[in-house]
């Protein structure tokens, strides 16, 4: 038999009502299987930050460390100062853990509702880069709150990191049926971040003859996201632009309440870490309102990881089929688990 370590970082607002739903369908997708999972719940949040004044300490990255993989609900509260947690917890946990590929597939599942009048076959994953851009907190400014303020937050893209993650999203897109990759970008303005973008793929491009390449500025891509979506099959675009984009991405294919997200370090050298792309939504936390599906489906992306293929299907599975019954009723957290949970066993 085969234990899995699975660290917890249920969160704040709905993050530990949607995480306690996943780790019931994970239970359920592992039952009868030589798979076990033992769990770790990690303190980490909001209440913790209130407490002791910590974000992320050396000991709780090492403990974390020891996993095979995390499941994270969500992070972030408005008691908080904006910045301290995301930057002090989610994004120091996914530059420590060097997670380079944040994968978010989008799949438009047949029944769910999108404000798009003729979407087609909406199925495509943004591989968007998890460790540099302007997220590396590269930049600074001087004269603060004065007229003259400068402000700079610096966009950092090397050749290393472009490079390992254009080749991530190539392998992916040959691993696909239509092997077709997008690069997003700006290259027409953010000339020496994009050739560098541009380059890096014509030249990884070689050893991918079968795979089609072509280029959105992401302006465009906006456009298409909402006008032919059905065009892209793996995009692979740069931290910032991918976070726009699959926010949009989520809202075209049922909304936030269904898009999952794997933050991938595809050597292994650390723990992923799966987590919904939906924030900690306080406004409806501790109601039992959220809808746990980002979680779940962010738990079957675990599994895939992981190599089990056979559950991390049943759970995709039992999403659509759900999903495909839905008539806008609402159910609670609980409730949408649990039906998971039974066709999962079923
Ligand atoms: C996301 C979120 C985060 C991001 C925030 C909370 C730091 O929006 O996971 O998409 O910008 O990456
Ligand atoms: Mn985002």
């Amino acid at each position: 038999t085969r234990e899995i370590k699975l660290a917890v970082v249920a969160g704040d607002g709905i993050g530990p009502e949607v995480v306690a739903e996943g780790l019931k369908v994970l239970d359920a997708a592992l039952a009868g299987t030589d798979v076990s999972v033992s769990t770790t719940a990690f303190d980490l949040g909001a209440d913790r930050w209130h407490r002791t004044g910590e974000t992320l300490t050396d000991a709780d990255l090492e403990a974390i460390r020891e996993h095979d993989a995390i499941l994270l609900g969500a992070i972030g509260h408005p008691s908080v100062p904006s910045g301290v947690l995301e930057r002090g917890l989610l994004l120091k946990l996914r530059f420590a853990l060097d997670h380079y590929v944040n994968l978010r597939p989008s799949r438009l599942y047949p029944g769910v509702p999108t404000p798009l009048a003729a979407p087609g076959d909406v199925d495509f994953v943004v591989v968007r880069e998890g460790t540099e851009g302007p997220y590396v907190g590269n930049g600074g400014a001087i004269r603060v709150g004065t007229p003259a303020e400068v402000a700079n937050e610096v966009s950092v893209n090397t050749a290393y990191g472009v490079e390992r993650v254009v080749r991530d999203a190539f392998a992916r897109a040959h691993a696909r049926p239509r092997k077709k990759l997008t690069l997003v970008h700006k290259h027409n303005v953010l000339v020496h971040a994009g050739h560098l973008w541009r380059r890096t793929v014509e030249a990884v491009g070689t050893e991918y003859p079968e795979v089609a390449v072509d280029y959105a500025h992401v302006d465009a891509a906006t456009i298409y996201l909402v006008t032919d979506p059905a065009r892209f099959d793996v995009i692979v675009t740069d931290n910032l632009f991918g976070d726009i984009l699959t926010d949009l991405a989520a809202a075209i294919t049922g909304g936030i309440g269904l898009a999952a997200s794997g933050n991938i370090n595809p050597e292994g050298t650390t723990p992923s870490m799966f987590e919904p792309v939906h924030g900690s939504a306080p406004d409806i936390a501790g109601q039992g309102k959220a809808d746990p599906t980002a979680t779940v489906l962010s738990v079957s992306l675990l599994l895939e990881h992981l190599g089990l293929d056979a559950p991390a299907r049943a759970i995709a599975d039992a999403v659509a089929a759900d999903i495909a019954e839905r008539d806008g009723t609402p159910r609670s957290t609980t409730t949408v688990g649990d039906a998971l949970v039974a066709r999962v066993s079923g």
